[in-house]
């Protein structure tokens, strides 16, 4: 295997597949764009998913690129050597093109070809779907993998908790996956059988690379149906894959974190190493600052709040505060260790570099915030836990008492509380924070219910009303709006957009009256490709991303709306219905956010 740095192993990757035809695309917003089932991007496909389900994308049907992911499920597990929250995906597709005879011959390519990564073929071992009701075994994978050379001793099935992938949210393109692992024990793993891969030891295998055949598409009824077309979809996490080939024991001890250690070495004087419970609280800061780093330096940036993305960078600032605290690392220090990882990847991801100084600005602004509370808090933590005894449980009132008075999110309460072998009433505490704030987390978790990645006629409706909206903002408030974040739902379209203050019904009863104009005249909603410059110099207005992605979609309804966007859309805005502003909210000072629906 060859040693490798994070730079050469993207060159690499996209290299390749760029040579085997793909267009290299630019890693997508951290936000997923109109798809209320989850809150971030949680894998280089998320942002594919209308051109999975159908939809033409600009830059052809073979597609390439390094994709920033978040994954929150397992926050509490960051501190081992191997969760981090944030990671980078490297990945390419098929959009009904090539599939499984052309996949799995270019995933060996990559992982044994001197050029490339160099793996001896008796080191890999694969596996493939065991097959179910819903999908057949997956004997064409196996038998590609046999002919390319993986040993038949190597090749393992596992049913769908193991060879199936998707869909990224709770409904969508889905399929059997097959998966790459590097043999890392071969004395455990030549005791097992074809179908007992999962009985193996742990650290037996190391996964390294997932190519899913993507066929069905999962509805929300659960059920498994055909998909039009029939698409590859891989993924490798960058992290993962260079830990494993540069033979460290842990992805924090990849050049991508080395900068970013050595600060925190400098600023506590403590080494990385010196005991598991410095090593873990190492852990905690370098994957919660580079996670928040990328979170606030997103083109769609966003910045810490009690709801949503908003709730989930306070809570691992804050805990970020906690473990450094925990090492001596000095106030204000969270923007000092941010600063390595906005230079390390500078050319990769320049929105870091542009959006620095308020990653900075914001890092601090919050650490500070839960500075001045964290010590008290953390006493009346104490007391509440010395007056308990082993197995016993805080009261939710308490746990609201020291979030409303001290900033302790509910999950870093149930952190410190297991530390001493103590529970938390959860339900208890909802109870409370829901009597005492307007907006409480479950409702606004319940609105994740159903959305856009459906191309149900609902919320392609809502987002052909969302473009007529931003027009008619623009005309009746300013033409300085953009759009600073969309969320559609099967009910209702939330736009959020700069602007200094609410609107007033006046303004209100104009924006209606001119969307309700371009429903009533039955306008086309006419899709073009072209490119980015074309797109500009015609006045399209949208988030501009690009970097090597050269086509861009745009849409245009007569005159009114012009924006670059991936679609899809209603075909003419006289199937949208009765447009109607429901609700106006204050998001920050220069942000509103506006709740519409549209009645049929
Ligand atoms: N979407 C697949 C994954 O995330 C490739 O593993």
């Amino acid at each position: 295997m060859k040693k490798i740095t994070s730079e050469t192993l993207r060159q690499k990757y996209l290299g390749f597949f760029e040579k085997k035809g793909h267009k290299i695309i630019p890693s997508a917003s951290l936000i997923p764009e109109n798809d209320p089932t989850v809150l971030f991007t949680t894998a280089g496909m998320h942002p594919l998913v209308p051109y999975l389900l159908g939809e033409k994308h600009p830059a052809g049907n073979r597609l390439t690129d390094v994709q920033k992911c978040v994954r929150t499920g397992d926050i509490e597990e960051v501190g081992d050597s191997s969760h981090l929250t944030f990671f980078e995906m490297l990945g390419n597709w098929s959009l009904g093109d090539y599939f499984k005879s052309e996949m799995i011959p270019w995933s060996f390519e990559f992982l044994t070809s001197p050029e490339y990564l160099a793996i001896p073929v008796g080191d890999i071992a694969v596996t493939c779907f065991a097959g179910d009701n819903d999908c057949p075994k997956d004997e064409e994978s196996a038998r590609l993998w046999q002919k390319c050379g993986i040993l038949p001793e190597n090749i393992y099935f596992l049913p769908k908790s193991g060879n199936w992938w998707g869909p990224a949210g709770t409904t969508g393109p889905c399929g059997p996956d097959t998966e790459m692992h590097i043999i890392r024990n071969r004395a455990e793993a030549d005791k097992l059988g074809a179908y007992d891969f999962d009985n193996a030891p742990s650290g037996t295998f190391l996964e390294i690379w997932n190519d899913v055949f993507m066929q069905y598409n999962k509805n929300a009824e659960g059920r498994y149906e055909p998909l039009k077309q029939k698409n590859v979809d891989t993924g490798m996490g960058l992290e993962r894959t260079l830990c494993i080939l540069n033979g460290k024991s842990s992805v924090y001890e990849t050049d991508l974190f080395e900068n970013a250690m050595r600060e925190i070495e400098k600023l506590t004087g403590k080494k990385y190493g010196e005991s598991e419970e410095v090593s873990k609280a190492f852990r905690v800061v370098l994957d919660h600052v580079r996670t928040s780093t990328f979170m606030l330096g997103d083109v769609k940036g966003i910045v810490p709040s009690n709801t949503d993305q908003g709730y989930i960078l306070r809570r691992i600032i804050r805990r970020a505060v906690r473990f450094g605290r925990n090492l001596g690392l000095p106030q204000g220090s969270l923007s000092k260790v941010a600063k390595n990882f906005v230079d390390k990847y500078a050319e990769v991801y320049p929105e870091l570099v542009k959006n620095s100084g308020k990653i900075y600005e914001e890092l601090e602004k919050e650490e500070n915030k839960f500075s001045k509370t964290l010590q008290q808090g953390i006493r009346e933590f104490e007391k509440v836990a010395a007056a308990l005894s082993e197995g016993g449980r805080i009261d939710g009132v308490t746990a609201f008492h020291l979030y409303d008075t001290y900033g302790f999110p509910v999950e870093i309460t149930v952190e410190m509380a297991a530390e001493k072998g103590l529970k938390v009433d959860v339900d208890g505490y909802s109870k409370c924070y829901s009597e005492h704030q307007e907006k409480s987390r479950a409702g606004s978790e319940q609105k994740f219910a159903c959305g856009l990645a459906d191309h149900k006629e609902e919320t392609t409706n809502l987002h052909t009303a969302t473009h007529l909206l931003h027009a008619a903002l623009k005309i009746v408030c300013s033409p300085e709006v953009e759009q600073k974040g969309s969320n559609i739902t099967e009910e209702r379209l939330r736009f959020d957009f700069n602007f200094a203050r609410k609107l007033t019904p006046e303004e209100v009863a104009e924006v209606e009256r001119l969307v309700n104009e371009q429903i009533k005249a039955n306008v086309p909603v006419l899709m073009k490709e072209m490119t980015l410059d074309e797109a500009k110099a015609q006045g399209f207005t949208g988030l501009f991303e690009s970097k090597y992605g050269e086509k861009v979609k745009t849409y245009s309804i007569g005159e009114f709306s012009k924006e670059i966007c991936g679609g899809p859309h209603a075909k003419y805005t006289g199937e949208l219905g009765t447009f109607k502003i429901a609700k106006q909210e204050n998001v920050s000072a220069g942000v509103k956010r506006i709740k519409a629906v549209l009645v049929k």
